[in-house]
């Protein structure tokens, strides 16, 4: 019987649950797939490091091409993080024909667009949809859930580092730095956790959703980004004491030909259903012009809500290779033309 066979890029937080669902939810998958899914080769930086859970060491490699180059490799799964090498790695990946799933929202904002390209040339799926909002499956909501309606503005709370230290700080009155400590400890935070504190992250993410959601091309320089480092438990005390909680919100808006797009901290009404939304929990708004509201809540980061939706990518892909269909699915709506962003 054919599997389908998968080299890992990375074993930290999110490549660590992406082994537990592939091993624990092993005859689930291949009932919806059609055949065995193994994970084949896992790249990481140092082998002899101590894992949570039991692996072959056979399995383990600190050399890329083990996998980039195996032929026998149909998918390759990157949660390494940065931006150079796996960019580099999932490009020649999909020179050698290898499907692709990743949760790098970094690189998918930056240089999504080169690599959807080359995976459209090269008949390879690209899917990417633990890159936002982690468990949420927003992505693909977008693309196919609201393909009728036309979205005119998209509001999220979509970084769980940060929404788990406003909320500490706000419930708790906890201090910042013990709480991003605590963020880091539990595995939400990036390697380096300025990306989330200064609002990157989420602006990546807004930068993700607001091209799925607009058809258009969303660069980076056009998203307004600043981040909760600043924030102390005074604001917090004096928001809740005029009845709001401060949110990172990220607020994505499409006028015309014209799109806005920001992160900030925001003073939210506490009877606005965002305001609820706490600890690492996510929440994304859609507002179609036929649909009307929507809203989308779930945990946004940590080991096994991420590793859910790449493996629900990777059980996409390889159902796919199985039905023969695989290179027609990526979620790359982009259009030829660019929309203007507000403030040119
Ligand atoms: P970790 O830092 O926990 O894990 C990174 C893994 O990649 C480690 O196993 C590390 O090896 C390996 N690695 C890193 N660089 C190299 C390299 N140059 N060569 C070989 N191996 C390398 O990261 P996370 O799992 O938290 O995140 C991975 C990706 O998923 C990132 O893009 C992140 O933004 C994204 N993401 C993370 C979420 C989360 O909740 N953590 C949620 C959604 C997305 P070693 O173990 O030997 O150090
Ligand atoms: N650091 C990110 C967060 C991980 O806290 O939301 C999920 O993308």
């Amino acid at each position: 019987m054919k599997s389908i066979k998968v080299g890992l890029l990375g074993l930290g937080t999110v490549g660590t649950g992406v082994v537990r669902i592939v091993e624990g939810h092993q005859e689930d998958l291949q009932r919806k797939v059609g055949c065995p899914i193994e994970i084949e080769q896992i790249l990481v930086k140092d082998k002899r490091k101590q894992r949570s859970i039991p692996l072959p060491t056979a399995k383990l490699t600190e050399d890329p091409a083990d996998i980039i180059d195996n032929p026998d490799i149909d998918i390759v799964i990157e949660v390494m993080g940065g931006i150079a090498q796996a960019k580099e790695l999932m490009l020649q990946a999909i020179a050698r024909g290898k499907h692709v799933v990743t949760a790098n929202k970094d690189l998918m904002a930056q240089h999504g667009a080169e690599i959807l390209a080359q995976a459209a040339e090269k008949q390879c799926d690209v899917l990417y949809e633990a890159s936002v909002a982690g468990g949420i499956p927003i992505l693909r909501t977008l693309v196919n859930g609201f393909s009728s309606d036309r979205i005119t503005k998209i509001m999220g709370i979509v970084n769980g580092t940060t929404n788990y230290i406003l909320s500490k700080m706000s419930q708790e009155g906890a201090s910042y730095e013990e709480v991003l400590r605590e963020a880091q400890q539990l595995g939400y935070a990036e390697a380096d956790p300025t990306s989330d504190v200064e609002g990157m992250d989420a602006a990546y993410k807004m930068a993700i959703l607001g091209t799925l959601g607009f058809h258009t091309h969303v660069a980076m320089e056009d998203v307004s980004v600043k981040g909760i480092s600043q924030v102390s438990k005074e604001d917090i005390l004096y928001g809740q004491r005029l009845g709001y909680e401060i949110k990172l919100l990220g607020i994505a808006e499409r006028k015309n030909d014209a799109i806005s797009l920001s992160v900030q901290p925001t003073m939210v009404k506490q009877t606005h259903p965002l305001a609820s939304v706490n600890g690492v929990f996510n929440a994304v708004y859609v507002y179609g012009e036929a649909v009307g509201e929507t809203m989308f809540y779930g945990p946004g980061a940590g080991e096994m809500p991420t590793a859910t939706s790449v493996v629900s990518d990777l059980v996409a892909i390889a159902r796919n290779i199985m039905l023969g269909v695989s290179g027609k699915t990526s979620l790359a709506p982009y259009n030829e033309k660019k929309l203007m962003s507000d403030e040119q």
